[in-house]
């Protein structure tokens, strides 16, 4: 089993005052309870990313930082943009690419994922990216096709140097912020439907997480029977306890109680 992933993308909520209470809390509770064998990201709103960077490495908490959504191109004229260079100038070591609320919302096409994907890996930044299928999809049966033609469109040609810096979640879309996760028996199916994918694409080793209304109720019993590396949290991660319950879950999963 791969060391478990649990990435928390805060969307567009906390102001840089609430990020700052959120990551000391998320730091006292790593601190009273240590969790050695999960990496911990925080994805939160591009405006709290110095503050939050700031804090995690002055208090050495031990969690990755991560950015939503970055534009494509080095710099220039790109009004509201931000690039992967003013992310790492800030050590953000992570950008989520592609996922499906930028997708539906902000016109971002399957080329627009490819461009930002080469964009963050080239630069020495890890991707994580989003696939994940409409409810008409999946009612018509057609889930496997889609989310393999998102992955081919998004990885194939990938220079293989940059592989290790790539993880996939698979967030169906109506389970997001449904509060309707797909079942365990689904998202193994998904998770090993993708990782075949994956091995078609010379990419066997990387992470597949799972996203779609996580909690720390559902988390341990999708980890187990899932058989995914992990999660992108949305919702849950607002919250010190539940998102690091989560985390906590994956721990114990990863101890061998899976
Ligand atoms: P959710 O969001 O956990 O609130 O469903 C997941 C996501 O969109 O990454």
């Amino acid at each position: 089993m791969k060391k478990p992933l649990v990435v928390g993308n805060w969307k567009m909520n906390l102001d840089y005052v609430e990020a700052l209470h959120l990551v000391q809390q998320v730091g006292v509770m790593l601190k009273n309870k240590p969790v050695e064998h999960v990496d911990v990201v925080l994805v939160p709103p591009f405006v709290d990313l110095r503050s939050v960077t700031s804090i995690v490495e002055s208090e050495r908490i031990p969690v990755g930082v991560g950015a939503q959504h970055v534009n494509a191109n080095d710099a220039g004229a790109h009004t509201g943009e931000v690039s992967v260079a003013m992310l790492k100038r800030l050590n953000v070591g992570w950008v989520i690419v592609g996922h499906s609320e930028r997708r539906a919302a902000y016109a971002m096409s399957d080329d627009v994922v490819v461009a930002t994907l080469r964009q963050v890996v080239r630069n020495g930044v890890r991707a994580v990216l989003c696939v994940g299928e409409v409810l008409e999809v999946r009612d018509e049966g057609g889930e496997n096709d889609f989310v393999k033609a998102q992955l081919v469109s998004a990885l194939k040609g990938l220079d293989p140097k940059y592989h290790e810096l790539v993880s996939v979640a698979y967030e169906p879309i109506w389970a997001i912020g449904t509060g309707r996760n797909a079942t365990s028996e689904q998202v193994a199916d998904m998770t090993t439907h993708i990782r075949s994918v994956l091995a078609g694409l010379a990419m066997p080793g990387i992470h597949v997480l799972y996203g779609g209304s996580v909690n720390a109720e559902n988390a341990g019993t999708l980890m187990a029977e899932g058989r995914v590396d992990g999660f992108l949290v949305g919702g849950a991660s607002l919250k010190a306890e539940s998102f690091l319950s989560i985390v906590q879950s994956c721990n114990d999963c990863y101890d061998g109680k899976r």
